[in-house]
Formats: structure tokens, C-alpha cells, sequence
């Protein structure tokens, strides 16, 4: 059945038929396009712009279909151009001819970018579900291990020795941010199209406001050529999800460093790793691996998005109908990405003494040393110069700050003495960070418990 058949005399060509069927993808909006068929006919009937008798068999017929698409009875191949003709036909099969009073006060445009803002404000939800979820798993790890401590890199050379909680709340600082992204465009997405019609509004005294409150929307839209042709709530959706799955391959990449030999910091959970079909020992990280990818399919995603809509003229385009598969593959790639960065956590294994020794090697201390110095009154800028020539020397003797002798400290500057020795220690050069979003222990501590208040424990 093609909806639009009464002026044109020939069947759709096979190529045109292939590249214009939505219906493979979209019949993933066949629940909220369903729910809003009610509203809008319940709707219809009450105004008196349909019988009341049809309104009420429409209604019926469509409660049925509904609890049929709720248990997925939709058969996979079905014939249809797309959604919205699948669930018109399916309903005019079952109730007859009064089923063809539908589509009065409303077109495909107005419907399919309602359908669309009801979807993606459920896929929000569960989103921000698995956020969550994520975040939770990141201070598990942190909690567990409190007293870990691992060189911070910059440049990816080590830096400055940090808590691995510290290195965590990172992650769940970004993770708040990636959850407000979420619920911030869902507040934007939450108004009701329907009564824009293809383009200009429509003809009939429809009650836009009821209809809205009755499918879930908060707010109506204001102009009916914007709410056709707009596609920005998507692209924000699309957009939340590449920072946040951006974020997730930044965490990624960490955790497939952190397991190779070289680092020994962590070991993955058999779990969440693979194995290689021709060398017996290996054990891969695929799960971050993957995530790192998702990340660049999902920055792709939105580049596509947006590209649809540069220099679309108002209002409606056919262009639009490749908004969906953008929408729905980044929904899908954050959410798969979150769910096996939670389990990767939870099952990640702590190599406290590795990460603890590796804070040993590369003069981590040397800025505390530094410090030190300027704290007696020296210019930073001179004390930089005096460590930097200590550690030079120490280099080449192959031993660490705290074990060149005094006398080196002095030959570097002569306002060295033996109290430097207490701010080289590990635990010293932590303590030390003791500023507001800093690395020191309280610091960390206090940061732990406002995250937990945050995220909850999930139960
Ligand atoms: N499948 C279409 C889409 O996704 C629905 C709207 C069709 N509108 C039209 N005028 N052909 O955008």
C-alpha cells in the first residue's frame, strides 16, 4: 500500500523503493508512534473532527497493536515504506474503513519528528541509567583501593605521583558532566510537534495541548516549519553521546595501557578479555579497545548529522529520514560502550605494588623538591633550575633524590638541608596537594564521599 498513491499511475521503481523504505530502521518507533496514533485520535473524536464512534474503534484497534509491538509480535519482513504506513495499515486491516480517519489533522512530517523526540527521550532515560551505572563503578574501584598511588603522566612521561582514586573521580567528574549534557538536551527535545502537519499547521480546531499531555510532552512547539524541519534536539543527542563515549575511549585507552606488561598496573578480568586464535598466551583487551573505537564511530555519526542539515532548505526534506539510523547507532554504541566499561571495572584487578613502584623510577618528587626550596624563600624559578641540575646528576648516578647525598642537595643550592629528605616520601608528596580538587588524601577522601552522595550506591 503506498499512502500517497491517488495521482501517480506507474509502481515505484525497485532502486527508489530501496533507497526510500525506512521501515528496516524505523520500526524501531513503532511504540511511541502508536501511543501517539491514540492520543491523536482520542483527541480527534473528542473535538468532534472525527466520529466519535470511529475515534473509539481506532482507539481500540490501536491498544491492541500496541500490546502486539509491546511483546515485539512485528514480524521482521514486513513490506511496507515505513512505519507510519506499517501501523496505518495494520489498524485498517483489522478495524476497516474507519481506520482511514487517522490521518486527518496530521502528515508523516509532523508524526516522524514526534515519534523521534518521544524515542530518544526514553533512550535519555536509560542512558542516564548506565551513566550512572559507569560512575558507580568507578568509585568501587576507587573505594577499594583507597591508598594506591600511581604516577600521573603528562605527555604521557610520569609526572607527579597521584591516588588512583584521584586518577578515578577523573572519570566520574566527566561522567556528571556527560549525565547534565544528557539531561540538558532531553529538557530541549521535550515538546510535542503534533498539529504542525506537513509544514504549515493544520485545517482542523485540534486540541494541540491535550494531545501533548497525553503522549508525555511538557511544552508545545511554537512554529510548525521549525518543528518539521528541525533536527537540532538529534544532533545534540548525538553530539552528548560522542563526548561521552569520547570520554569512555580516554578511560579505555588508560586501562589498555595500565594492562600491558610494560605498566602491570591492572589485570583484566578473563571476562572481558579475549583470547588470539594463533598465540596460546595472549589475553587482549577487546572490550576497551572496542570503546576506543565506538568513540570515533559515534564522532562520525554526528558529523553525518549535521552535514544532512547544513544548507537544508525549510522545512521538511526527505534528507530528514536519515536522521534515524544516526540517533539510534549512537544511542546503541554509548549504551553497549557503558555497559562493558562497568563490567571491565568491576572486574579490574589492582596491581597496588606495580603502580606503587613505578612511582619510584622518573623523579616524581622533583617538583615537591622545588617546592621545598621556594617555601625557604628562593625563587621557583631558581629552585626549578637547582633540582633540575639534581636531578640530572642523580640520573646519571642511577639513583633516586632521596638517596643522592646531602651534599649533592647543597651543590645544587646551598639552602638544602636534611628536612628536604621529609618532603621527597611518596606519602609526603601527596600530603602536599592539600587544594581544593587536589591529589592529598583528605582531599580525596572528602571527594569520595560528595561522589557517593551523587551516584548513590545503586540499589
Ligand atoms: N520516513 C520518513 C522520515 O523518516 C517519514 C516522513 C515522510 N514524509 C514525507 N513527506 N515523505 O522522515
Amino acid at each position: 500500500m503506498r499512502l500517497w498513491d491517488g495521482r501517480f499511475d506507474r509502481p515505484t521503481h525497485e532502486a527508489l523503493e530501496a533507497i526510500n523504505r525506512s521501515l528496516p530502521f524505523d520500526r524501531r518507533l513503532a511504540a511511541e508512534e502508536v501511543r501517539l496514533s491514540i492520543a491523536h485520535a482520542r483527541m480527534l473524536g473528542r473535538q468532534g473532527i472525527i466520529p466519535e464512534r470511529d475515534a473509539a474503534r481506532i482507539v481500540r484497534g490501536l491498544e491492541a497493536l500496541a500490546r502486539e509491538v509491546a511483546a515485539g509480535a512485528l514480524s521482521a519482513d514486513l513490506p511496507d515504506e515505513d512505519v507510519h504506513t506499517l501501523v496505518e495499515r495494520l489498524l485498517t486491516e483489522r478495524i476497516g474503513p474507519a481506520g482511514g480517519r487517522l490521518h486527518t489533522a496530521r502528515s508523516r512530517n509532523d508524526q516522524v519528528v514526534a515519534d523521534l523526540r518521544l524515542h530518544l527521550l526514553g533512550l535519555t532515560r536509560g542512558l542516564r541509567a548506565l551513566v550512572a551505572d559507569h560512575a558507580r563503578a568507578l568509585l568501587e574501584v576507587a573505594e577499594a583501593h583507597p591508598g594506591a598511588v600511581l604516577p600521573a603522566y603528562t605527555h604521557m612521561q610520569p609526572a607527579q605521583p597521584v591516588l588512583l582514586a584521584h586518577h578515578l573521580l577523573a572519570y566520574v567528574e566527566m561522567a556528571a558532566r556527560d549525565d547534565g549534557r544528557l539531561a540538558d538536551c532531553a529538557r530541549r527535545m521535550d515538546e510535542s510537534p503534533l498539529g504542525s502537519g506537513a509544514c504549515a499547521g493544520v485545517s482542523f480546531p485540534v486540541d494541540r495541548r491535550a494531545v501533548a499531555r497525553e503522549a508525555g510532552f511538557s511544552r508545545l512547539s511554537a512554529n510548525s516549519m521549525d518543528a518539521v524541519a528541525s533536527r537540532d534536539f538529534a544532533c545534540e543527542f548525538v553530539s552528548a553521546c560522542a563526548i561521552a563515549a569520547a570520554h569512555l575511549s580516554r578511560l579505555a585507552e588508560d586501562l589498555v595501557l595500565w594492562s600491558t606488561p610494560a605498566f602491570g598496573f591492572v589485570g583484566l578480568s578473563d571476562a572481558v578479555s579475549t583470547g588470539s586464535s594463533i598465540m596460546p598466551q595472549k589475553k587482549n583487551p577487546d572490550g576497551p579497545e572496542l570503546v576506543r573505537a565506538k568513540a570515533a564511530r559515534l564522532a562520525g555519526r554526528l558529523a553525518g548529522l549535521l552535514g544532512v542539515l547544513k544548507g537544508l532548505p525549510l522545512s521538511y526534506n526527505k534528507d530528514l529520514q536519515e536522521d534515524k539510523e544516526a540517533v539510534f547507532d549512537a544511542g546503541d554504541s554509548l549504551g553497549a560502550s557503558l555497559r562493558v566499561m562497568a563490567a571491565t571495572l568491576r572486574g579490574l584487578e589492582v596491581r597496588e605494588a606495580r603502580m606503587r613502584a613505578a612511582c619510584e623510577a622518573g623523579y616524581l618528587e622533583a617538583t615537591d623538591a622545588a617546592d621545598w626550596l621556594a617555601r625557604r624563600g628562593v625563587p621557583f624559578r631558581e629552585a626549578h633550575r637547582a633540582v633540575g641540575r639534581l636531578v640530572r646528576r642523580a640520573e646519571a648516578e642511577g639513583l633516586p633524590l632521596a638517596r643522592m647525598p646531602l651534599e649533592a642537595f647543597r651543590e645544587a643550592h646551598p639552602l638544602f638541608d636534611r628536612g628536604v629528605y621529609r618532603a621527597l616520601g611518596l606519602e609526603a608528596c601527596l600530603r602536599s596537594k592539600d587544594v581544593p580538587g587536589g591529589t592529598a588524601p583528605r582531599r580525596v577522601r572528602a571527594a569520595l564521599r560528595v561522589a557517593r552522595r551523587r551516584w548513590g550506591t545503586g540499589t
